[in-house]
């Protein structure tokens, strides 16, 4: 493997959290979600970060975030949809890890992201247009970030890390 971390990028409902555990016991590495490290740090979720502060405020702590949590190794990480929005956070997750792209058509997420509550880029609703719209602006930068890309529109979180393993296992 070329890196000591993987890190999982993707846009909402693409399934990095649920995939980034199972391929963290398969590789033995420790899992890390970088919202729930957001939250400990702010002492607030996300949803409250977004209502009483703004995007800015969030995007901040998240840099910060990644900053400091990107000089451990043998993790997997699974990154915020946004993640990919900033240079200097992918500088940091490029140099250290192995970045596996988890792309979603905008109709699964539209599916997957149906009941969602706690997304605030997605509290005026769910949208297909407001998906479909942030999938294409994101698409580039999801892409020109990755080592690898998988796309998860029919496979389950677990064909998924097991395909993860054996591309980056060799
Ligand atoms: C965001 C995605 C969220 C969270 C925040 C912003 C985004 O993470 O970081 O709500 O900009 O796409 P998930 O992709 O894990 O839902």
């Amino acid at each position: 493997m070329k890196s000591k971390n993987v890190s999982l990028i993707g846009f909402m409902g693409s399934g990095k959290s649920t995939v980034g555990r199972i391929l963290s016991k398969k590789l033995g590495f420790l899992f890390i979600d970088l919202d729930n490290i957001i939250e400990l740090s702010e002492e607030s979720v996300i949803k409250d970060i977004f209502d009483r502060k703004d995007e800015k405020y969030f995007r901040d702590a998240e840099s910060r975030v990644i900053r400091n949590i990107y000089k451990n190794k043998n993790c997997v990480f699974a990154c915020g949809g946004g993640v990919v929005t900033r240079r200097e956070n992918m500088e940091l997750i490029k140099s250290s890890s192995t970045v596996v792209y988890l792309e979603i058509s905008p109709d699964t997420a539209f599916k997957r992201l149906k009941g969602t509550r706690h997304r605030p880029l997605l509290k005026a609703g769910v949208d297909k247009e407001k998906i479909s719209t942030m999938i294409k602006d994101r698409k580039p930068l999801y892409e020109e970030n990755a080592d690898i890309t998988f796309n998860t529109d029919n496979r389950s979180a677990r064909e998924l890390s097991d395909a993860i393993f054996k591309k980056i296992d060799q």
